[in-house]
């Protein structure tokens, strides 16, 4: 076999053949295919799509580039969520305890931020000892001791896909739907989750901006999880705006905490509980009420001896940025558009996110918002209050805020998205 010819098929529109998917897939983890020709492949993919065969065996190649995990030896059927990436999107915080709490266990592996989108891992790490990177031995110690566990996916786990998603990352080819797809799944299925809900962002602060595409995502990822014997179902939730009131990494723990004390923002509060809901029916867990978990404490009992499990200290005060600026609202009205790329990526500019995979990101940093759609703000009242260690980011930050939000006439009519706009099993 060799990679030109792989290259030709499907630059040429053509379908490739599993003998090519697996060589190249393999090839690729062993060195043996080079960077700028897996490129040259990823392109032609992007540009002339893969069906739904092709995807589902360069998905089986991806898994079968390294190991697969098992949890048959736990007492509790296990159920997993995987989001595809948004701003605010603190969500994994509460709910992996939550669903813990109601009697599944949730096996978490989750990953790093990069871009305008904040990353589970990073949220985490502001939490003081908290340990992202665990053996398997480890993981599997604390998800059977608490019912849930939030790590970093081993190296052994898909390896042609932590290669292949760095390649993409610097080629222009991350966004294709097949690739997105087969990427995602291909971490999952291997982590042997037992089932799987989706949560598919669309909006401006999605990778998705449309609801056609996102729906085409979520159901090829869907058809590939079913097949593979892992209950898969999808929601398709909103983020035109940030989820809840904060984006940024201990701002976002902060949040999260208050959720699990039985607070936190209303949108937060109903994502975490539907996405519970969806777990528990996925992994066959009958007469849970997840809003109880979190109104009794038992999701909180389950958060702080996770947090533990793995070095971190609950009760630590959380890092505060030690640079704030407010902006105020200009004119007096009804807040109808507060644009989640726009905010996401103002926290990354004042040090939230990375622009390098190496890139070290700051706990404090990130925006606070004061109003959300369909609120009522007054000219001059705080609407968003943006925090850094590094004053001289602010003016680069507030560059990206000139056309963030849409303040109508007071009393105006506003009629806010739902967060859930879809499901797809
Ligand atoms: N997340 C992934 O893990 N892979 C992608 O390709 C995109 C988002």
């Amino acid at each position: 076999m060799d990679v030109i010819s792989v290259i030709r098929t499907k630059r040429d529109k053509g379908e490739l053949s599993p003998e090519q998917i697996d060589w190249v897939i393999d090839a690729y983890t062993r060195g043996e295919v080079a960077d700028e020709q897996m490129s040259a492949l990823a392109m032609a993919i992007l540009l002339n799509g893969m069906d739904r065969e092709e995807i589902a065996r360069w998905t089986a190649a991806m898994i079968a580039s390294g190991e697969r995990m098992n949890f048959d030896s736990l007492s509790r059927p296990t159920a997993d969520k995987h989001s595809t990436g948004g701003v605010g999107d603190k969500i994994t915080l509460p709910l992996a305890p939550l669903v813990a709490a109601c009697g599944a266990a949730v096996p978490q592996l989750s990953g790093r931020g990069l871009g305008h989108t904040g990353g589970t891992l990073d949220k985490l790490e502001s939490i003081p000892g908290w340990r992202a990177l665990l053996s398997n031995e480890e993981m599997l110690h604390v998800l059977d001791t608490t019912g849930a566990v939030i790590c970093a996916a081993g190296d052994g786990l898909a390896p042609a896909d932590k290669k292949l998603y760095a390649l993409r990352d610097v080629t222009g080819t991350v966004e294709a739907i097949p690739l997105i797809a087969s990427s995602i799944m291909s971490k999952k299925i291997a982590e042997g989750t037992g089932s799987l809900v989706l949560d598919v962002k669309v909006g401006t602060g999605a990778f998705m901006k449309n609801i056609d595409d996102a729906r085409e995502l979520a159901s090829t990822m869907v058809a590939l999880g079913t097949d593979s014997g892992v209950k898969t179902v999808a929601l398709l939730t909103d983020m035109s705006t940030p989820l809840g009131l904060t984006a940024g990494n201990a701002l976002e723990v902060r949040e999260s905490v208050e959720v699990l004390a039985g607070g936190g923002p209303a949108d937060v509060v109903e994502l975490t509980i539907a996405l519970a809901r969806e777990m528990l029916d996925a992994a066959g867990v009958k007469d849970a009420d997840p809003a109880k978990a979190l109104a009794d404490g038992s999701a909180m009992d389950v958060w702080r001896r996770m947090i533990a499990a793995q070095g971190g200290d609950p009760d630590a005060t959380l890092p505060v940025a030690r640079e704030q600026h407010v902006v105020t609202a200009p004119s007096t009205g009804v807040l109808t558009r507060l644009d989640a790329y726009d905010i996401g990526i103002a926290a990354w500019r004042l040090g939230a996110g990375r622009a390098r995979k190496e890139d070290p990101v700051q706990a404090g940093a990130g925006v606070e918002l004061h109003a959300k759609p369909g609120d009522t703000v007054t000219a001059g009242q705080p609407l968003l209050t943006l925090h850094t260690d590094t004053p001289e980011k602010f003016d680069y930050a507030l560059k990206s805020l000139t056309d963030a939000w849409d303040i109508a006439e007071p009393g105006a009519k506003f009629t806010p998205n739902p967060i859930v706009l879809d499901r797809i099993a």
